[in-house]
Order: C-alpha cells, then structure tokens, then sequence
C-alpha cells in the first residue's frame, strides 16, 4: 500500500519504519520539508519525503501523526479543505491531551471528528493513538497481540485500518462509528492518569475473556 504519513515527528517515524518493514511504500510529509526529508531517511527503505502540495495525489491511505495544536494547519497544508482527501481512508492518531495531566484539551468535538470536518469527504478512522509508536511492530505470541481499539464509519476504511494494523502484529476491535472516537481518546486520558497515578494501566481495567 501506498501509506501517506502526515508528520514528522517521532510517530511519524515509528509507524513509517514498522510499515516500511512490512513492504509498504511510505510517503512523509509536513511542513517542514527539510524534516520530511530527515524522517523519510530515518525510516528507510523505499520511504521518500513528498511535498505537501503532491502528497494526496501520490498515497493510498493518509496516517495523521500531528500534534493537535496543528492538526488543522496540517491538513489544510495538504489540501484537505478543498476535498484532496475525499474518499480517501485518513487515520487520525491524535491525541487531544495535556500528557503532563491526561486531561482531554477543550475542543466541542473529538480530534477525529476535526479531520473529518477539516478534510472534507474523507473517510476517518480514529486509530493507533492509545499505543507508543516505539510499540510497534509487536513480535510476541499471538494471542498476546495488541489490540488496537478503533473507530469509524465507513466499512472500507475500517478494513483498510484493521489490514495495516495486522502489519504492525495487532489485532483491531471495531467498536463504532466515528462518533465514538471521543470515547476512545478519553481511554488514553485515563491511561496517562492512571500512569501519572503510579499504576500499570493494565490493572486499572477488568481482565475480561473475548468471545
Ligand atoms: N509519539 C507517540 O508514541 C504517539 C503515540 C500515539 C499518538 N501520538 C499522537 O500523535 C501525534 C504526533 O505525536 P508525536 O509524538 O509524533 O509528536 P512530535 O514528535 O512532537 O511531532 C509533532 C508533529 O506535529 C507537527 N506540528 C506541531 N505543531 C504544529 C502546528 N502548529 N502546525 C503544523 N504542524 C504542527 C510537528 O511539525 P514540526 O516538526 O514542523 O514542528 C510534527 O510533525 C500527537 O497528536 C500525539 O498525541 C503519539
């Protein structure tokens, strides 16, 4: 696949080197090229740093990895608002949250419901935003794979999120439509707090059997 990656910050890297190490092609951009150009090279492989202005033309599936203070900067910069991305499955991995706090940064709406507002006609998955990229890829028992909660409204782009989260050694557990994403970025909220608190987050939810 033809993976876009909108950032260039260190999730950038992380999730491009893990995807490039399943054969795909990866595609950096950002807006600072010379960044672009330094992260593509930190991920390797067949990775190449496009400019903003080439870069829905040239990928398959967008991966937003920008801080939320520039999230609508970012994909405005890509041509987001004048429908670039229309169709096209946009993965938002934001994170709206104070990390010193993990308390949620005042928004009226979820960070994947602003992608989906900002680049009109895309196809948003909220995903890959609870899990360190560092975690990435998982190379352990299978039935240990990590679970990557995510959710959206188009079945496509759920299918095409659940493929790449295979690349990564995940599984996906779909659990709605885009309207859930607030949910599932409260989730990381809760795990920083309960971190900041001392705890293993693992331990702070019930350890329940999956049908
Ligand atoms: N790091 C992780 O393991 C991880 C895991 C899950 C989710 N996330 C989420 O993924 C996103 C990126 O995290 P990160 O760790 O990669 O952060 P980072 O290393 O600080 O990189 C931030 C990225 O956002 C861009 N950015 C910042 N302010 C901007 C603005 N005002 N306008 C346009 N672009 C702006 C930066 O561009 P410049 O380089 O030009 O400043 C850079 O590309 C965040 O929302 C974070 O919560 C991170």
């Amino acid at each position: 696949m033809k993976v876009g990656i909108l950032g260039t910050g260190h999730l950038a890297t992380t999730l491009g080197r893990a995807w490039a190490g399943a054969g795909h092609v990866v595609m950096v951009t950002g807006r600072d090229p010379r960044r672009a150009d330094r992260v593509a090279g930190q991920i390797g492989g067949a990775a190449r740093a496009v400019v903003p202005a080439d870069f829905a033309a040239r990928v398959e599936v967008v991966v937003v990895a920008v801080a939320w203070e520039g999230l609508a900067e970012a994909l405005v910069l890509v041509g987001g608002a004048d429908g670039s991305l229309s169709g096209r499955t946009v993965i938002d991995c934001t994170n709206a949250v104070d990390y010193a706090t993990g308390q949620l940064k005042p928004s009226s709406d979820s960070a994947a419901e602003l992608v989906a507002r900002v680049a009109r006609g895309a196809h948003v998955v909220k995903a890959f935003h609870l899990f360190a990229g560092a975690s990435w890829p998982y190379s352990g028992p299978h039935d240990s794979a990590p679970v990557v909660a995510i959710c959206g409204d188009q079945p496509e782009a759920l299918e095409t999120t659940g493929t790449l989260a295979g690349d990564l050694g995940a599984r996906t557990a779909v659990v709605g439509g885009l309207g859930s994403a607030r949910q599932l970025e409260e989730v990381a909220g809760f795990v920083m707090r309960v971190v900041a608190a001392g705890c293993n987050p693992r331990l702070a939810v019930p350890d329940v059997a999956g049908r």
